[in-house]
């Protein structure tokens, strides 16, 4: 039943520290167990798909020790090969980096298939060509387990059919301990596939070009310990800027890297936002009404699909016609029907959304339909009229630290109750703040 309360209305401002990327991290500490000797992993973000895999790793005999909130030491001297399956590893995304992982160091992996956000089919067929064109086996073992097996595994050429940031990492994985050279073409070059490549070399693996769309790979007899800093999460810098927009308000966001958020900052010029850059903070303030624009989702440098669900809730607001397109996922848009029941106007045709500009949303009571569309539909109610509950808050806390209470830091009224009394308490409390009622829906409880 813990639920989100939002009252919208306010302007967000002030500063806000991005955590360490998710996405880099559920990478990094599978690849921790390519070695026998303690690894240290710092700027983990807190969030629960990272808690999801920690336990998955551990639960194979790896000794993961947690001595600070953002600190993991992984020590993969005890890993045995056995399954790596229980019931939450099978609804993270993350969990198929520890196939690439196991078949790297024990040339054996049997893991359950990955889960992750339903944004669409999402199969795995790169991870497990590039699997074989090492040398392994694959077979798919009932009820959902894929199993990979080699006797040893050599260097050699991969064209991926497309832009995989998992297929690449997972073939990084598997390859950094083969014999020989292996080349990854047509790679993801994601910062977090960057990343993870930094993190191996730190290990004594002899990677180059992550960050091209050629990455090579030379295999090393063995990996040795490190320790290492994750990157900022691009998308949880993103998602405040946008928030930040949609709110008409001035935030700096702090511990990031400006060079990966290029394509997220460019838009909200063009949206007509003021950004200001400085060496590891951006400054977003929006003091106009947000101008129409076209937004296509594409591999990175281009526009993240991560943060599709909140350009859409920012272009909802805009003074004309938009249009995204979403051109990863095969189906991203869930979350508008959320989105209309707060006055929004959008038509979604297949892959395109076709966005109306309203002058204001209204609260609602509304459900997180997957990680980035909850963090969307939590912007989209600060910027409404009125409350809003959000269900379903699980998929946001899957890759957001402390989202409420940084959000509240900014001045945003936010709370995540917990029961059906707090939750109408808290309605009670912002309803007394706002003159002239709650501007709440019908599925709304107040
Ligand atoms: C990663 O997913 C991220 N997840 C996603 O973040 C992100 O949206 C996505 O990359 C794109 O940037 C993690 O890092 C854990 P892909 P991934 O392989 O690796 C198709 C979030 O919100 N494809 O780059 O699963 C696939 O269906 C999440 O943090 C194949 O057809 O994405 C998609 O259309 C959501 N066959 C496209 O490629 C394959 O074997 C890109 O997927 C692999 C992928």
């Amino acid at each position: 039943m813990e639920h989100y309360i939002v009252k919208g209305g306010t302007h967000l401002c002030g500063e806000v520290e991005i955590a360490g990327a998710k996405n880099a991290a559920l990478a990094i500490l599978a690849a921790a167990i390519l070695t026998d000797e303690p690894v240290t992993i710092e700027n983990v973000p807190d969030v629960s798909d990272i808690r999801v895999l920690a336990q998955a790793i551990e639960s194979i005999g790896a000794r993961v020790e947690h001595p600070g909130r953002h600190v993991y030491r992984i020590d993969g001297a005890g890993v045995h090969d056995l399954p790596v399956d229980n019931e939450l590893i099978r609804k993270i995304r993350g969990s198929y980096y520890m196939i690439g992982a196991l078949l790297g160091r024990y040339k054996h992996a049997e893991v359950a298939l990955p889960g992750g956000c339903t944004i669409g089919l999402r199969p795995i067929d790169q991870h497990i060509k590039g699997f074989k064109a090492l040398g392994a086996a694959v077979t798919f073992k009932p009820p959902g387990r894929v199993e990979a097996t080699a006797k040893n595994l050599r260097g050699t050429h991969i064209y991926m059919d497309m832009v995989s940031v998992g297929a690449t990492i997972n073939v990084m994985l598997a390859a950094c301990l083969a014999k020989g050279i292996t080349v990854i073409e047509n790679a993801a070059k994601e910062p977090h596939v960057v990343d993870l490549a930094n993190f191996l070399n730190s290990m004594g693996a002899r990677i180059k070009g992550a960050g091209t769309d050629v990455v090579r790979i030379n295999g090393v007899e063995r990996l040795h310990g490190t320790e290492y800093a994750i990157i900022p999460d691009q998308i949880e810098a993103g998602t405040f800027m946008f928030a930040a927009a949609a709110t008409h308000g001035d935030v700096t966001v702090t511990n990031i890297i400006p060079k990966h958020m290029e394509s997220i900052s460019a838009k909200l010029k063009e949206i007509g936002c003021d950004v200001e850059e400085s060496d590891d903070a951006i400054r977003v303030v929006a003091t106009h009404r947000l101008m129409p624009n076209n937004v296509k989702t594409l591999p990175y440098p281009g526009f993240p699909t991560d943060m599709q669900p909140q350009a859409t809730v920012l272009l909802g607001l805009s003074s004309g016609t938009s249009i995204v397109t979403e051109g990863i996922f095969e189906s991203r848009f869930k979350y508008v029907d959320e989105l209309t029941r707060m006055g929004a106007r959008i038509t979604v045709e297949g892959k395109t959304a076709i966005i109306d500009g309203v002058a204001s949303y209204f609260g609602a009571s509304l459900k997180a339909p997957d990680l980035r569309a909850g963090a969307a539909l939590v912007i989209a109610a600060l910027a409404a009229d009125g409350i809003s509950e959000i269900y379903d808050i699980h998929y946001i806390e899957r890759g957001y630290e402390d989202f409420p209470e940084k959000l509240r830091g900014l001045g945003g009224e936010i709370v995540k109750v917990s029961t059906p009394e707090e939750g109408e308490q808290a309605v009670r409390r912002m309803q007394m703040s706002i003159v002239g009622g709650t501007g709440m829906t019908e599925r709304g409880t107040a």
